[in-house]
């Protein structure tokens, strides 16, 4: 089950890829969360990605290419993994593909979350995340036990630097501008897959689950997923 979650900023793909990975065991892999220790850490990929992210623009493809190329070829990949957030633009997408082939393996599916903007608004505007485990809340869908609180270490609640309105924004409107070709570039070799993202989190999930549970009777030898021309996606 080699999978990609796509989606506009807050479209849910890392509270959907925790879920895989708490109840499936499948690894969690997301960018931004490896690119934000980077600059944590001030190592070198750090200092070169910051300034990128504060803008909420992307970070050169070179450079995510590589950390995400490194985490693949470790040995808790093997049996499968989510990437989330990669890739976001066709020339990532092509290396991811031509990454997996030389090891003998291939991208399954790419899930697009679809969701509206003012949606994805309110959703950033509420985020919170524990400071120390990374765990993502929201203040009014998904509230922790105690205000302010990580349930599951108690550590402080803090909003994510780049979550401000302006920011937003700028991430939205830099997703609906590069990320298309790469949606087309699944979609033309069947791979590509739609969540209506606007929905609550365990109907989404169960959604997701049924594309990777629900037989493919043209390959049942191959991952079980869904055939794509079930629903069409829109044109991001
Ligand atoms: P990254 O950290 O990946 O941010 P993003 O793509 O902008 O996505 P988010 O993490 O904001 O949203 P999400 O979809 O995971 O939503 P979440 O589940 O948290 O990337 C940050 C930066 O790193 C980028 O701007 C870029 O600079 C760089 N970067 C990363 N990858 C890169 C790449 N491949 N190439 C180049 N640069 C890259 O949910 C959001 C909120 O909504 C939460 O509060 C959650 O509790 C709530 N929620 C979730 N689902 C629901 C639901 N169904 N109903 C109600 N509330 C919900």
């Amino acid at each position: 089950m080699n999978f990609v979650f796509a989606g506009p900023p807050g479209a849910g793909k890392g509270t959907q890829a925790g879920l895989f990975h708490a109840r499936h065991g499948l690894p969690h892999i997301c960018t931004g969360d490896m690119l934000r220790e980077a600059v944590r850490d001030a190592t070198g990929l750090g200092e070169r990605a910051s300034e990128y992210m504060r803008r909420g623009d992307l970070v050169p493809d070179a450079l995510v290419d590589e950390i995400v190329r490194a985490r693949l070829a470790e040995p808790d990949c093997g049996d499968g993994f989510i990437l989330d957030g990669y890739p976001r633009t066709l020339e990532q997408a092509r290396v991811l593909d031509a990454s997996l082939a030389s090891a003998g393996r291939r991208l399954d599916a790419a899930v697009l979350f679809t969701i509206r903007d003012d949606v994805l608004l309110t959703r950033l505007a509420g985020r919170r995340v524990c400071s120390r485990c990374g765990m993502t809340y929201h203040v009014e869908y998904r509230p922790p036990r105690a205000a302010g609180r990580c349930d599951v270490d108690g550590a402080p609640l803090a909003q994510r630097k780049d979550d401000d309105a302006d920011t937003i924004r700028h991430r939205i409107g830099v997703f609906r501008e590069l990320t298309g070709p790469m949606v087309e570039y699944y979609r033309a070799d069947r791979r590509l897959l739609q969540a209506n993202a606007e929905r609550p989190i365990q109907q989404i999930y169960e959604e997701i689950c049924g594309f990777i549970e629900a037989p493919d009777p043209r390959q049942p030898s191959r991952a079980r997923v869904r055939p794509i021309e079930v629903r069409p996606a829109p044109a991001v």
